[in-house]
């Protein structure tokens, strides 16, 4: 039963255009069969607390005797990281806020990128590595490479870090830009070009749903 864990973190329910894209993902999963499930988490409309404690970046056999952590916010990590796991594929929809991520997908990450049970570090613990993962992220201005604001975009390079080199998934992100064009009058020359960035995207994320969701999901 191929199962897609789906989140979002926009904090524009009504117009976002990364949720209409992860959407269409979700959709186009569904799509493929009964059995394809799916798993959405909100990250916006149910934000995760700050991680309440550092203790919690490390395997419990890693933390020092000082460092003791609250049972709820312990079961709430393992919540989470079994969630990550036990999905065959994870999509993320990712706006790029102040050149970054929303604060709500900084705080998911915090609770499950883990030393010595998400990452390696005194064993070899690497239970996401070749997970396919999608990464949606809708972004105002143009980022294409080549363009000037193309190195200001930490949003892509702090996921890539994170989930493909720390986590070692294999990543494919569905970028977007433009989004802004409608409503910035600067912009408003590039709205031909923002329709059409957000067709490409629907149509990158119905071909990454039929090639992930497959019979072979998760061992692409
Ligand atoms: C808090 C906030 C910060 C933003 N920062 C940037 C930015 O640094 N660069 C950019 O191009 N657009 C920025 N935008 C615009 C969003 O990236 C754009 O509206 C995008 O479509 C948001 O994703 P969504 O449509 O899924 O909500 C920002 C928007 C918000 C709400």
């Amino acid at each position: 039963m191929p199962q897609l864990l789906h989140l979002d973190s926009s904090a524009d329910p009504a117009r976002s255009i990364s949720r209409q894209v992860t959407a269409r993902f979700s959709d186009s999963w569904h799509a493929i069969g009964t059995d394809h499930s799916v798993i959405h988490r909100d990250l916006h409309l149910n934000p995760l607390p700050h991680l309440p404690t550092s203790a919690l970046h490390w395997a419990p056999h890693l933390r020092t005797s000082e460092e003791s952590v609250d049972a709820a916010a312990e079961a709430l990590q393992t919540e989470l990281i079994e969630e990550l796991i036990s999905a065959d594929v994870v999509l993320i929809g990712a706006p790029m806020y102040n050149w970054s991520i929303p604060s709500t997908l900084k705080a998911w990450i915090d609770y499950v990128h883990v030393p010595g049970v998400t990452v390696p570090f005194d064993g070899d613990t690497a239970p996401l590595v070749g997970k396919p993962a999608v990464v949606v992220t809708s972004r105002g201005n143009d980022y294409t490479p080549g363009t000037d604001a193309a190195s200001t975009d930490h949003a892509t390079a702090q996921l890539r870090q994170v989930l493909e080199f720390a986590l070692g998934m294999d990543v494919r992100f569905v970028p977007v830009d433009l989004t802004l064009a409608p409503r910035v009058p600067a912009l408003a020359s590039r709205i031909p070009q923002a329709r059409a960035n957000l067709e490409a995207a629907y149509s990158a994320a119905d071909e990454l749903a039929l090639l992930l969701g497959g019979s072979s999901a998760g061992q692409e």
